[in-house]
């Protein structure tokens, strides 16, 4: 069985989906593991990462992404979900990645989304509406080694989709101020939510990114991160902020990871962040 890991922070633009994609790159290309990508985010940046954007226009037209499965959720007259159909095979514009898979999101999700809300908030107690990917997956787990959820920024339907899958979580941060602000809380969600469910999910690590080694603030607030008893544990690999690594979001070929992301430092330290990962989730998970 795959063990399941989900990205997540309340906050936008701090390198969730960036972290999620080139873990499930490195994961492949340099530990040799199957990977499924997950993209839960209707902003669908993963998606158009790994696929670009006109194929995943096709897919959204042929109703092959994961709007598909949640409009059944909450509609019975709509289409039914193939995921067979929907699993993309071999994803990643890197040639050297082999055996990156992906279930693509949508912009439709954020409509559907609401009615999943809707249909928790008229049934509280119901556990169907958070159930949906959990039974998706179900058949297809045993094919990979890890599956990798990127989720939105919030901790609304979708997320809590994601959580119900995962065994461990990642939260990706920029060491500064206002990004950090807030995670014991989403911590403790996590585990109410853990427990609601009767089920384990695991804090596999605090992951540092944009890191600015000029920067005196980002250093402080790592060791404050360091220090802080109720963060199990900072990623040792602190993830710079570049130009290729924000290039990495558009879709174009690459032939290596190291072409892609860069060699002056970016590689190496995506590369120790999959290793310690790795480590913790065979560790925890
Ligand atoms: N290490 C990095 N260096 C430079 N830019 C980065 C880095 N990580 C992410 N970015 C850029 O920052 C923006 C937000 O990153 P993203 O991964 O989309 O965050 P999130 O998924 O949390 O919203 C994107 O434009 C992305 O390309
Ligand atoms: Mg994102």
């Amino acid at each position: 069985m795959a063990r399941v890991i989900a990205t997540i922070n309340l906050k936008g633009g701090v390198g969730k989906t960036t972290t999620t994609a080139a873990l499930g790159e490195f994961m492949a290309a340099e530990f040799g593991q199957r990977v499924l990508l997950v993209d839960l985010d209707p902003q669908t940046n993963l998606t158009t990462m790994m696929i670009g954007e006109e194929r995943w226009r096709e897919l959204n037209e042929l109703g092959r992404t994961l709007a598909t499965l949640f409009h059944r959720a909450v509609d019975p007259d709509a289409d039914a979900f193939d995921i067979e159909k929907a699993l993309q095979h071999d994803v990643s514009p890197v040639t050297a990645v082999r055996g990156v898979d992906l279930l693509a999101s949508s912009l439709d999700l954020m409509e559907i989304q609401e009615g999943l809300s809707f249909q928790q908030y008229a049934d509280p107690e119901s556990h169907r509406p958070i159930e949906v990917l959990h039974s998706a997956l179900d058949r297809i787990g045993d094919d990979y080694d890890y599956i990798l959820v990127d989720c939105p920024p919030n901790l609304g339907m979708l997320t809590l989709n994601g959580l119900r899958v995962a065994d461990g979580y990642i939260v990706p941060t920029i060491p500064d101020i206002l990004s950090t602000y807030g995670i014991p809380q989403l911590q403790q969600r996590v585990e109410k939510f853990s427990d609601r469910t009767g089920h384990t999910i695991r804090e596999l690590g605090l992951v540092i990114t944009k890191y600015r080694s000029a920067s005196s603030l980002h250093r402080t607030i790592i060791e404050q991160l360091q220090r802080d008893d109720r963060i199990a544990n900072v990623v040792p690999a602190w993830i710079p902020e570049a130009n290729q690594i924000a290039a990495s979001a558009e879709f174009v070929p690459y032939g290596t990871l190291k072409r892609k992301y860069g060699g002056a430092g970016q590689f190496d330290a995506l590369r120790m962040l999959t290793e310690t990962i790795l480590m913790n989730a065979q560790v925890y998970l």
